[in-house]
């Protein structure tokens, strides 16, 4: 096998894809563009959806990349072997064009040649779909396989051999997935995924993408068939270097190092429970944090949505770093090898690295001052609380901890389980319903994934996001820049940059520049184009994002040279602005330092 690091994995695998006629495109940001119901980019297709669904993408139809993610639905797993919140995945796709055989064979190449990764046969096991509802059992892949000359292969139900959609509306389909055996040699000839010993580890996942789950919860064939793939790097350079952990690898030496100096505490690779536990959970959520806060799109720690995940995260490492020793560690010390080591891959980090480090601390310094009250609250309430026979901390006394003094729910039921104690949670989410609206991320939501609704009223919303985009930067000024969009069904939201509140002549002047707009009943039009050639026709682009080589322009007007607006996007829009509507208003407030926040509808 290959002893590969992170870096020579990334460079082997975009490699290989390429050599197969695949075009590299740029990993996207964590925060996902126009999709209501995902707070992060939880997968390599998560910035794919419109091409999976359909769209034609700039770069053809075989694409290829490494993207960070951030799937919070693991972070009870985390401390564990192999799950993580963050972690980078390479994928391959394609749109329409090759299907099971090829999608097969070339995994089978990458993982086995003597060229690529050189994984031995007998260390290699596969699973595929069993079928359900009407959706024929892929005997296909699995004689794929064994034409290859895999033998160890499962079928399983839909709860494991089935992908997406991400949220509740988008593609979705069967898969096959491989695994790797973690110990010796398979415990018999029967062994395979699934095995009760316990040994396979999911490397790798293709994904044959033949749905679109609509918003009725029926699946509809897709139109065109695309293939999605996804590695996980972390898990491959495990099994590639003859780890059991993911903690184990280089990937994280440094970070555990960082840890351990900080601490005072040493890592003992997984023997030492409770003290390993704790130091892979701070090294996860450290990087975790920092991808996020040094992205191009990034927020801060909040009580709200993408920002009290990552409030959630910190403050978990900042509880586990207290657990772990006496010593006062410090987060952005161990954020700084975090950005070192990833600055090559993610430049974002090494641009953005005085603002990760700034708002590590201020949050940390906050979090201080919750927990010491709280703590104290929460040992002077115990006497009593163990008195329960049942051992069930009441909802609204748990509210209450978190409405006095901050402290999160999470935490108070990390507490009560160190005395053995489970808190109603029921009880608190109503308590809690009722002093506020609650956000997404609030009601757990936040930790599935979502896609966005590519539904008629959305396509519209994007288009009025558009004109209103142009608008802002016609009264406001060129300084104007978008930092968020956020569209469902119902509404759009825009995030963009400004010191000062609007007035309400502003808003006005807005409001009747887009409706000029839609009044005159504008075509839309797409062409695809080089990114430079693309920003010099006048196009806007977000500044700090990545983009590919050939992007799509999205122009408003009349024609290329005659037009209101003109943006890179990947769509989908409307095909004249007449069906938009009345565009109107409803608020504009503050988002966060720098950055207002528009809310608007669209009135029939
Ligand atoms: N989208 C698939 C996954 O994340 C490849 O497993």
């Amino acid at each position: 096998m290959k002893r590969l690091t992170a870096d020579e994995l990334r460079g082997k695998y975009v490699n290989f894809f390429v050599s197969k006629g695949h075009t590299q495109i740029q990993g996207k940001s964590l925060i996902p563009e126009n999709d209501p119901t995902a707070l992060f980019t939880m997968a390599g297709m998560h910035p794919l959806v419109p091409y999976l669904s359909g769209q034609e993408h700039p770069a053809g139809k075989r694409l290829t990349d490494f993207q960070k993610c951030i799937r919070t639905s693991d972070i009870d797993s985390v401390g564990d072997p192999s799950h993580l919140t963050f972690f980078e995945m390479l994928g391959n796709w394609s749109l329409g064009d090759y299907f099971k055989e090829e999608t097969i064979k070339m995994s089978f190449e990458f993982l086995t040649s003597p060229d690529w990764l050189n994984i031995p046969l007998d260390k290699l096991g596969v699973t595929v779909f069993e079928g359900e509802d009407g959706i024929p059992k892929d005997d296909e892949s699995a004689s794929i396989w064994k034409s290859l000359g895999v033998t160890r292969i499962s079928y399983l139900p839909r709860e494991d051999n089935w992908w997406g959609p991400a949220g509740t509306t988008g593609p979705c389909g069967p898969d096959t997935e491989m695994f790797y055996y973690m110990g010796d040699a398979p415990c018999s000839a029967d062994c395979k995924p699934g095995c009760p010993c316990n040994k396979w580890l999911e490397i790798w996942n293709d994904v044959f993408m033949q749905y679109n789950k609509n918003a009725s919860g029926e699946y509809e064939p897709l139109s065109r068939k695309c293939v999605d793939t996804g590695m996980g790097i972390e898990r491959t350079v495990t099994v590639l270097n003859g780890k059991s952990s993911v903690y184990d690898t280089e990937i994280f030496a440094d970070i555990l190092g960082a840890i351990e100096k900080a601490s005072g505490v040493s890592y003992k690779s997984g023997a030492a429970g409770e003290t390993d536990k704790s130091i892979r959970i701070i090294a996860d959520h450290v990087r975790s944090s920092t991808f996020i806060l040094g992205d191009p799109k990034a927020v801060s720690p909040s009580n709200v949505g993408a920002g009290y995940v990552l409030r959630r995260l910190i403050r978990r490492a900042v509880r586990h770093g207290r657990k772990l020793s006496a010593n006062e560690m410090r987060l952005s010390p161990i954020a700084e090898v975090v950005i070192n080591q990833f600055k090559e891959a993610y430049p974002e980090l090494k641009e953005n690295s005085g603002f990760i480090l700034k708002e590590l601390d201020k949050e940390e310094d906050k979090f201080m001052e919750t927990l010491q009250k709280g703590e104290h609250e929460f040992e002077k309430l115990l006497p009593n609380l163990l008195k329960d026979p049942r051992k069930i901390m009441s909802g609204r006394l748990a509210f209450k901890l978190y409405d006095t003094y901050g402290f999160p729910i999470e935490l108070t039921e990390e507490l009560a389980a160190e005395s053995g104690m489970t808190v109603n949670r029921e009880e608190f989410e109503d308590a809690f319903k009722k002093h506020q609206e609650l956000s997404r991320s609030q009601s757990g939501q936040a930790f599935k994934g979502g896609l966005g609704d590519q539904g008629e009223e959305a396509v519209k919303y994007h288009t009025a996001t558009h004109l209103l985009h142009k608008a802002l930067k016609i009264v406001l000024g060129d300084h104007v820049a978008q930092k968020g969009s956020n569209i469902t069904a119902e509404r759009l939201r825009f995030d963009f940059a400004n010191d000062a509140p609007m007035t309400s002549a502003q808003i006005k002047a807005v409001e009747d520049i887009v409706n000029d707009q839609i009044r005159k009943n504008l075509p839309v039009s797409m062409e695809t184009m080089g990114i430079d050639e693309a920003k010099a026709s006048g196009a806007i682009a977000l500044f700090g994002e990545k983009y590919e080589a050939q992007v799509k322009v999205y122009t408003i007007g009349a024609s290329s040279s005659d037009f209101f607006t003109k943006e890179v996007c990947g769509g989908p829009h409307v095909e004249r602005t007449g069906v938009l509507g009345s565009f109107k208003i409803q608020k504009e407030q503050s988002s966060s330092a720098g950055v207002r926040r528009i809310r608007a509808v669209l009135e029939p």
